[in-house]
């Protein structure tokens, strides 16, 4: 099934994105999790473990899972006593997910929720999936309370040589063909194409200072695979 209406990649124009960016992820929602764990080697559990130990609030606070998927940072949230709510634009990764508490299917760039109504907020590998990044950095900043926290987490390339041809090698080459035999090949393939709508650091630091976050950090993980911005919401 080719659910992205290609443009020369696998990309498909910015006004079918939203549709085909969710059609692909209810598609993909069965197998999410496990081919996650076999194209980052089992990183990836790494890099969100590093995502919440970076949070830094107490017990019980209400934490949103923005773009939470199948759910895989809601039950580290929920293990460490947070008191979570997932929303997702995919009823059919929502629906593959277990142990969640509030789900809720939502646009991130329109939620449904009241301003400052989450101590925090994390978001799992969305970022480049949104098609207006900017309206969703709005809606985070309307729902944090003032002294709110942040941590979004996304995938990265690498910056060095080596690195990078590792990379090309196992993310264009490999992880297509082995997504297709376990799950969908085009959108497999749109994983390392959808790269091109990462923000550059600095412009996305400049967005969430705009959006009233400070003391923006941003970490390269794992020699550039894997990115994770943290800010506070001003007081
Ligand atoms: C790569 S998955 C990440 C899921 C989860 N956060 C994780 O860490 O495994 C990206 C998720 O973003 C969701 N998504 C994409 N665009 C969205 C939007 N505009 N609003 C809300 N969720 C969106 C997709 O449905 C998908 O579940």
């Amino acid at each position: 099934m080719n659910f992205l209406r290609r443009s020369p990649t696998s990309l498909p124009d910015a006004e079918h994105k939203t549709e085909a960016v969710r059609t692909m992820f209810d598609a993909i929602a069965p197998r999410y999790e496990l081919v996650n764990r076999l194209m980052t080697f089992g990183l990836d559990a790494q890099w969100r473990k590093r995502c919440l130990d970076s949070l830094g609030l107490a017990k019980g606070n209400r934490v949103l899972d923005l773009a939470s998927g199948t759910g895989d940072l809601t039950r580290s949230l929920i293990d460490r006593g947070f008191d979570v709510v997932s929303a997702d634009l995919s009823f059919g990764m929502l629906d593959a997910g277990h142990d969640m508490a509030a789900t809720v299917q939502s646009d991130a760039s329109r939620l449904p929720f009241e301003r400052g109504s989450f101590d925090g907020l994390v978001c799992g590998y969305a970022l480049r999936n949104f098609t207006d990044l900017e309206a969703c950095v709005a809606e985070m900043g309307r729902i944090v309370r003032p002294g709110g926290r942040i941590a979004l987490l996304d995938v990265a390339e690498p910056t060095s040589k080596l690195m990078r041809t590792g990379y090309d090698l196992w993310f264009r080459r490999c992880v297509p063909i082995i997504g297709g035999l376990l799950s969908d090949a085009a959108a497999y393939q749109y994983l390392p194409d959808s790269t091109v709508y990462l923000p550059e650091p600095a412009s996305f630091r400049a967005m969430l200072n705009t959006h009233h976050f400070s003391g923006v950090n941003h970490h390269v993980l794992s020699g550039g695979l894997s990115q994770l911005y943290t800010a506070t919401k001003e007081i």
